[in-house]
């Protein structure tokens, strides 16, 4: 088994005590487990998150970039700046954002070009809504966003994106798709990274995201093509989030 990409998306939670206590209880528990590891905490805690992480197995990451250098954007962040603060990793399109701030696949695209032209590896959402899913809509959602959000997005390597498959409808509910779902939907995911990314695509790790949990991890992150899951909920506590990590693993032993 690869290793899996376990990442944390707090969203907008916690205060700057929390942030730096539940880096650090990541950053302890972590140690030994065979899965690389980021948190991603809102945007006002990179700098504290950024001291506890640093020099561990814990990589940081931010939840969202700007698509354009530094300049006259009002309140956005830049992709030098949160390389400065030791971001390797930005979630790009995440569907709280295409529906809290009508995000379209072509920023995300410029996003996740942003973030690559500066090393930071983008991990792009993309996931189907409940009415897509029971109209039969999946694969055609998945497929248009896929190719919007990466029209002309270049990685040298496979390891410099990722993309993350969280169907909406899952997200904070505490619904997860079959395993058959989850199976079909990834599947589709790698023959179109395949066929956008010829040199890369076969090996560009692929999260699934929506109410992961250590209970139910290892059956969700053994699926083929599933290299890694992205976590809301759970990973605002350290023992469920690197449990997450430890049902894998175990599993795989
Ligand atoms: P939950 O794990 O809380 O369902 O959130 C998933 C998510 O949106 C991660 O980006």
């Amino acid at each position: 088994m690869s290793r899996k990409l376990i990442a944390g998306n707090w969203k907008m939670n916690g205060s700057r005590a929390e942030w730096r206590a539940l880096a650090a209880a990541v950053v302890q528990q972590a140690q030994g487990v065979a899965a690389d590891f980021v948190v991603c905490p809102p945007a006002a805690g990179l700098a504290d998150v950024a001291t506890v992480v640093q020099g561990a197995q814990v990589a940081l990451g931010t939840q969202d970039v700007c698509a354009h250098g530094n300049g006259a954007h009002t309140g956005e962040v830049s992709t030098t700046m949160l390389k400065e603060f030791g971001c390797t990793y930005a979630i790009v399109g995440h569907s709280e954002r295409r529906t809290d701030l009508a995000e379209t696949d072509g920023l995300v695209a410029a996003k996740a070009r942003a973030a690559l032209a500066e090393g930071i590896v983008p991990i792009i959402c993309i996931g189907e809504t409940e009415d897509q899913k029971t109209k039969g809509l999946t694969t055609k959602v998945l497929d248009g966003q896929l190719r919007g959000s990466l029209k002309d997005v270049r990685p040298a390597r496979a390891v410099d994106i990722v993309i993350a498959y969280e169907p909406v409808w899952a997200i904070g509910t505490g619904k997860v798709p079959t395993a058959a779902d989850i199976t079909e939907a990834c599947a589709h995911i790698r023959s179109l990274l395949i066929e956008l990314l010829p040199d890369t695509g076969k090996s560009v790790r692929i999260l699934y995201g929506g109410s992961v949990k250590p209970e139910n991890a290892a059956e969700i992150l053994t699926l083929a093509n599933v290299d890694g899951a992205l976590i809301g909920g759970a990973s605002l506590k350290a023992e469920s989030f690197v449990g997450i990590a430890r049902a894998v693993v175990a599993k795989a032993a």
